[in-house]
């Protein structure tokens, strides 16, 4: 019988609780090397590194990075799909993709250490969370380009356990699966955890009869009352983890079970900074800004300072060796997460300005209603058309308008058509085409 690759996972990595020193000594190797590779094997890095007048042997301590200059996602859409790679296609053994704001996704790579890695620290943060060998864990994040489920899957069975594969929707199919198999663990986001709840709740399952330890919740923001209701509503304990698919996809923090104090970055892979948003300025520990992170051992698809436009601080070390991130409080940018789907506004405005009766005067507003967030956009007709359109042409107009919405970036809307000039105009400053009404998380 050929012997199985996967490395025997559980208990920690001796990395997880080395000293400062030695973890700053690895992060040093490591950042030297990753660097340098990027440097060397993609082509737009080492142009603007030219350009900043830096190199990689100027990298000496830790704190020399802040020479480097930064990444963020208009990097990768400007060389969409592989212009970043830093390996020959023929070496990429997956790809994933997310959305960006121009409507055309942005597309990441991974060689077979990449996805080694990636099981290796998502099987890490599963551990974190308390999950063991021979754990059951439902994955209830998106399967396909998204990197939730294929990212959870693997490191659950890196870990040992038997993997349900169960991805989203399907809300009584979730629920009668969970029931039937009796899984140990649930890995999905926090929006769809609640909605699952009320299912069972409906069903008449109190959480006493629920199968479930524990959910491993990301991919949008959840604050410390959603944590609550999930807890009490499911009867399990939650923990946070985190990613996103320019740094790898879920996996690059993730909470401990025992101290459900923030996400741990597993520091020996990713190298955080946190900088002030508009100067670019590296800031202490402790202070609130936005999420940098270097890459360490990725060999596809190097990312060196890469800009999340998440919101955070940094936090000392508690139950691992490696720093935490506060809860994240905000994006920079203006990005929806529509229940766990990213959603940029220009998206939408690109799907309206299809249809030539629709004029660019458009505003999305988002609501919560229970746990679920709702959009509604409203839109307007062109004056030439306002008016003099049967209502039946109204309606296919904004029915198709949905339907183009739904395929093309995945989220349910509301389309509200309107007459020409009925919605607000700003006088002075920018447009506010979002008006999110959603109760911000505690
Ligand atoms: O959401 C990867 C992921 C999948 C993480 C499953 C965790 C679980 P993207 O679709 O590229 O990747 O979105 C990344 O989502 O920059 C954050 O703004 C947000 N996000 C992800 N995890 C969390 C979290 C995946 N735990 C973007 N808390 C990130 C708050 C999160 N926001």
């Amino acid at each position: 019988m050929p012997k199985s690759k996967a490395k025997k996972s559980g208990g920690l990595h001796p990395i997880e609780t080395a000293s400062r020193d030695e973890i700053s000594a690895l992060q040093l190797k490591r950042l030297k090397w990753s660097v340098k590779h990027a440097y060397d094997n993609v082509e737009p890095y080492r142009a603007k590194c030219k350009k900043k007048g830096v190199h990689p042997s100027d990298l000496k301590r830790l704190s020399d990075l802040s020479k480097f200059p930064f990444m963020a996602k208009y990097d990768l859409r400007d060389h969409y799909p592989f212009g970043l790679f830093a390996v020959p296609r023929k070496k990429i053994l997956r790809l994933h993709a997310s959305s960006g704001t121009t409507g055309k996704p942005i597309v990441v790579g991974y060689t077979m250490n990449d996805l080694d890695n990636w099981a290796n620290l998502t099987a890490r943060s599963i551990y974190a969370a308390g999950g063991r060998p021979g754990d059951m864990v439902h994955v209830a994040y998106g399967y396909g380009m998204f990197t939730g489920g294929l990212g959870a899957h693997y490191g659950a069975e890196r870990l040992g356990c038997t993997v349900v594969p169960m991805s989203g929707g399907q809300t009584e199919k979730q629920v009668s699966q969970i029931m039937d198999f009796k899984p140990d663990i649930i890995m999905v986001t926090p929006s769809y955890s609640l909605v699952v709840a009320e299912a069972f709740e409906k069903m008449g399952i109190g959480p006493g009869e629920i199968s479930l330890r524990t959910g491993i919740f990301g991919a949008e923001p959840w604050g410390e009352g959603m944590r609550g209701e999930i807890e009490r509503k499911l009867g399990i304990d939650a923990v946070d983890i985190y990613g996103l698919t320019e740094v790898m996809g879920p996996g690059v923090a993730s909470e401990c079970i025992e101290t459900k104090d923030g996400p741990v970055i597993w520091e020996d892979h990713f190298y955080p900074e946190i900088i002030d948003p508009e100067t670019e300025e590296v800031l202490p520990d402790g202070e609130e800004g936005e999420l940098v992170f270097t890459s360490l051992t990725k060999e596809a698809f190097p990312v060196i300072r890469y800009r999340t436009r998440d919101l955070t601080r940094l936090l000392p070390p508690t139950s691992r060796s490696f720093r935490r991130f506060a809860k994240i409080t905000g994006r920079t940018d203006d990005m929806l997460i529509i229940r766990g789907v990213n959603v940029f506004p220009s998206q939408i405005e690109e799907q309206i300005l299809r249809e030539p009766k629709f004029s660019g005067n458009y505003q999305i507003v988002v609501t919560r209603d229970g746990h679920l967030d709702n959009v509604e956009v409203r839109c307007e007709l062109q004056p030439e058309v306002s008016g003099k359109l049967t209502s039946s042409e109204v309606q296919t107009a904004g029915k198709e308008l949905q339907h183009h919405i739904k395929t093309i970036i995945g989220v349910t809307t509301k389309i509200s058509v309107l007459a020409a000039g009925a919605l607000p105009r700003i006088e002075v400053g920018k447009a506010q085409r979002v008006i999110d009404l959603r109760p911000k998380q505690s």
